[in-house]
């Protein structure tokens, strides 16, 4: 049984027993959100990303999700994504379309993804571009509160470092409020060159889902979650700054990744 509490300004946060019992939590979440956006506005808008995320909604591939999904109202985004061609390894699309798109009924019209024959800086362009289509009719919802799009369901994977979708500690992209969408051409971890949503888009979600696993994020997990003392708790760590204004925030950990948090240290 996952350890389940409510951090008063971080969201829900569960900590689970082990992989299995996080896969199937995940992706019993993903498929109540997808019938509960499905119900509201005739669609469910679902943002991945990349990282071991994606072998975690392997379930949705198996009985009884296969048939109880509606695949054909999914429309499917990135957080962030590699800029290489879609055929190679690095490529985030690539890794979702072999491992959950292909072998479900999402039509291919629905899968938003970049240009991957354009420049790092076209790349972002032509995505924002596409999404603010979507925005304009309606097939993905607007923020009531910002000039953002309102995706159902963004899922993140977090790094040792903190990061979430391509937004790492002390990169400038942390800073844009404007754009939708931005690049990177010098992105500490390779390849260099990305686009990602920034931090205004995947906090006007409707739902946020950050995926940590592994001892390697422990110390990321305490930085994002715990209350901490100056000057810490003013460390601009990117899995601290999702924080959804009109949204739901949940942690999916497992309990190496979350064996730093005060919470579970004192539950043990
Ligand atoms: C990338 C990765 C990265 C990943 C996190 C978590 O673009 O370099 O996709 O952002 O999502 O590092 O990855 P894991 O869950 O595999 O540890």
């Amino acid at each position: 049984m996952a350890l389940t509490w409510t951090h008063k300004d971080r969201g829900e946060i569960r900590v689970h027993e082990n992989l299995e019992e996080l896969s199937i939590d995940l992706v019993d979440y993903i498929a109540e959100i997808s019938e509960a956006s499905i119900k509201e506005h005739g669609a469910f808008c679902i943002v991945l990303s990349g990282g071991s995320l994606i072998s975690f909604m392997g379930k949705l591939i198996e009985p009884p999700y296969d048939k109880i999904v509606d695949w054909a109202k999914w429309y499917v985004f990135w957080a962030d994504e590699r800029v290489v061609a879609k055929s190679h390894d690095d490529s985030n699309y690539k890794l979702a379309k072999d491992n959950l798109l292909s072998k479900v009924n999402v039509f291919p019209r629905h899968i938003c993804s970049i240009n991957d024959t354009v420049s790092v800086e076209e790349a972002a362009t032509e995505y924002e571009f596409a999404i603010r289509q979507m925005v304009r009719t309606r097939t993905v919802a607007a923020s009531d509160n910002s000039d953002s799009p309102r995706f159902d369901l963004i899922l993140l994977g977090m790094g040792s470092d903190g990061h979430v979708a391509s937004l790492f500690p002390n990169h400038p992209a942390l800073e844009m409020k404007d754009d939708w969408v931005t690049f990177l051409t010098d992105s500490p971890k390779p390849p260099p060159e990305r686009i990602t949503f920034t931090l205004p888009v995947i906090n006007s979600a409707a739902n946020v889902v950050v995926v940590a696993t592994g001892e390697s994020k422990a110390n990321a997990m305490h930085l994002a979650i715990d209350d901490l003392p100056l000057p810490e708790s003013s460390l601009s760590l990117p899995a601290r700054l999702v924080h959804p204004s009109k949204g739901n925030l949940i942690w999916f950990v497992d309990k190496p990744a979350g064996s730093k948090l005060e919470r579970f240290k004192f539950s043990e």
